[in-house]
């Protein structure tokens, strides 16, 4: 399909090939993309890599770039990525010997753990490059293969902890002997990571982020689902209607994944430095919504 499109528009471009190693980073399954029952990338040990690369190397408007995986994400240990980067190392190995491949660059992809909750424990970025250049470097030279250009992508451990969800309290509803719901007036339309895949987060009030915990709670959205609950448990000061309640660690896969969910407008997005806020995306509003209805 793409060489019928370079074909038309007479493009040329590079290309990267995305395998899946057959390693399973310990995490949420929806996070997983590694193993070989995934449905992102070509597999190695069934010979499939190796037949998109003949395939490849074939095309004259495409230019073998290297060699691509993403094993998973919230990954904290640096094994993964040196079993990984091994892997890919052979397969590279292997692909030379057959018919002297050599890539120019080994990417393997991003999954770098960031702190949501206080369990995360993330790993100094130098630790992983460290951990993953040593790795390459090691078994290129045992494979006398020409070290490749080391790409990562390490997104959500840039943008992650660079962003917060501010909810205002709503209403609460106690279950006797069970526990309280505090509600607030956002949830799964503006991060749907906890009703996607029990993404866990913490929250803290605005106004005193360290003031004296006074009960633990269940924060719900205000959206029309039951799996529309933001945070399982969370020790908070005593909360009222009106109060800011500032969700940590959201600034990925947080607005890029917001949606319309029940035909919501999406909030607005602020950034913030050395005291001075700036409004960057308007809140949405119902206008927006039925902007594209047609009268009929
Ligand atoms: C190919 C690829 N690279 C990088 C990432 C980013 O992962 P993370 O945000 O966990 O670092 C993803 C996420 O799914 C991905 O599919």
């Amino acid at each position: 399909m793409l060489q019928e499109v370079l074909q038309q528009q007479h493009q040329h471009i590079n290309v990267m090939l995305r395998v899946t190693p057959g390693i399973s980073a310990h995490t949420h399954e929806y996070d997983q993309t590694g193993q070989v029952d995934s449905k992102f990338g070509f597999d190695i040990q069934s010979g499939q890599a190796f037949e998109a690369l003949e395939k490849v190397l074939a095309i004259d408007s495409m230019n073998m770039l290297g060699i691509h995986a993403h094993i998973g994400s919230q990954i904290f240990e640096v094994n993964g990525f040196q079993m990984a980067a091994k892997k890919l190392i052979e397969t590279l190995a292997d692909w030379n010997q057959r018919i002297g491949y050599e890539a120019k660059v080994l990417n393997v992809g991003g999954g770098f753990g960031i702190r949501y909750t206080e369990d995360d424990d993330p790993i100094a970025p130098e630790e992983f490059v460290d951990a993953i250049v040593k790795t390459v470097k090691q078994e290129t030279s045992s494979k006398g293969l020409i070290t490749p250009a080391i790409w990562i992508e390490p997104g959500r451990s840039i943008v992650g902890p660079a962003g917060y969800n501010l909810y205002t309290v709503g209403s609460r509803k106690d279950v006797e002997g069970i526990r309280s719901y505090v509600t607030v007036d956002g949830g799964m339309g503006d991060n749907i990571r906890p009703a996607l895949y029990q993404a866990d987060y913490e929250a803290v009030l605005a106004s005193n982020p360290t003031a004296p915990i006074a009960e633990t709670v269940r924060v719900a959205g205000k959206y029309c689902e039951s799996g529309d609950i933001l945070i399982k448990e969370q020790a908070l000061p005593a909360s009222k209607p009106g109060d800011v309640l500032v969700m940590l660690a959201t600034g990925a896969y947080g607005y890029s994944m917001a949606s319309n969910y029940n035909r919501n407008p999406r909030p607005a997005v602020v950034f913030c430095e050395n005291g001075e806020a700036k409004l960057v995306i308007s809140r949405e509003t119902y206008d927006d919504l039925i902007s594209h209805d047609l009268t009929i």
